[in-house]
């Protein structure tokens, strides 16, 4: 049993959710997606809630929810891109979490989430601007994290394998 959880931190599209499932079910642990948790309680999509109450409602939804994960343990939770902008929720997460951040360059961002059209931040203007303008934004907001893989320069399977191999060095996992 893990004492903490793991929490995937990082930029949308860089893999978190894709590679949260396929840690937590390596490890057999259950898995949160903050996304998909929210969507849950609030019976609307994140788009949604961008639309019909605006970022504010979400970014409240994000906070009530870290609330509630720091007080749980032994799960895999990958956090929406937005999750860290507030820092009450770094320090709700770093209470019982070991916070991991997956990062690639922006084309290979630009590229895995051009086709998808969930993300209501990316739906205005031209997509690589917006990846740019947002990463400039944040920079610095996912050095919260105490390691950072880059999924762009690694086959998925490989970019688990470095997860799982951090997490076992550190001693978080068996
Ligand atoms: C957001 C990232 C999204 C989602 C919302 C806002 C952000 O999650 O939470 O659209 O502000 O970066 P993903 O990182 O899973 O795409």
């Amino acid at each position: 049993m893990m004492e903490k959880n793991i929490v995937l931190v990082g930029f949308m599209g860089t893999g978190k959710s894709t590679l949260g499932r396929a840690l937590a079910k390596r490890l057999g642990c259950r898995f949160v997606d903050t996304d998909l948790a929210i969507e849950e309680i609030t019976g609307l999509s994140v788009a949604q809630i961008f639309r019909r109450h605006g970022a504010i409602r979400f970014r409240s939804e994000e906070n009530l929810l870290a609330k509630r994960l720091a007080g749980q343990f032994g799960l895999v939770i990958a956090t929406g891109g937005g999750m860290l902008l507030n820092s009450a929720n770094v320090e709700l997460l770093k209470k019982n979490g070991v916070l991991i951040e997956l990062r690639a360059e922006p084309d290979v961002i630009v590229n895995r989430v051009k086709n998808k059209k969930h993300r209501p931040l990316l739906k205005k203007g031209d997509l690589s601007e917006t990846v740019t303008g947002l990463l400039r934004e944040r920079e610095g907001v996912y050095d919260a994290a105490e390691f950072a893989v880059d999924t762009g320069q690694l086959s998925f399977a490989a970019a688990l394998n470095v997860v799982h191999n951090y997490l076992k060095k550190k001693g978080y996992i068996k």
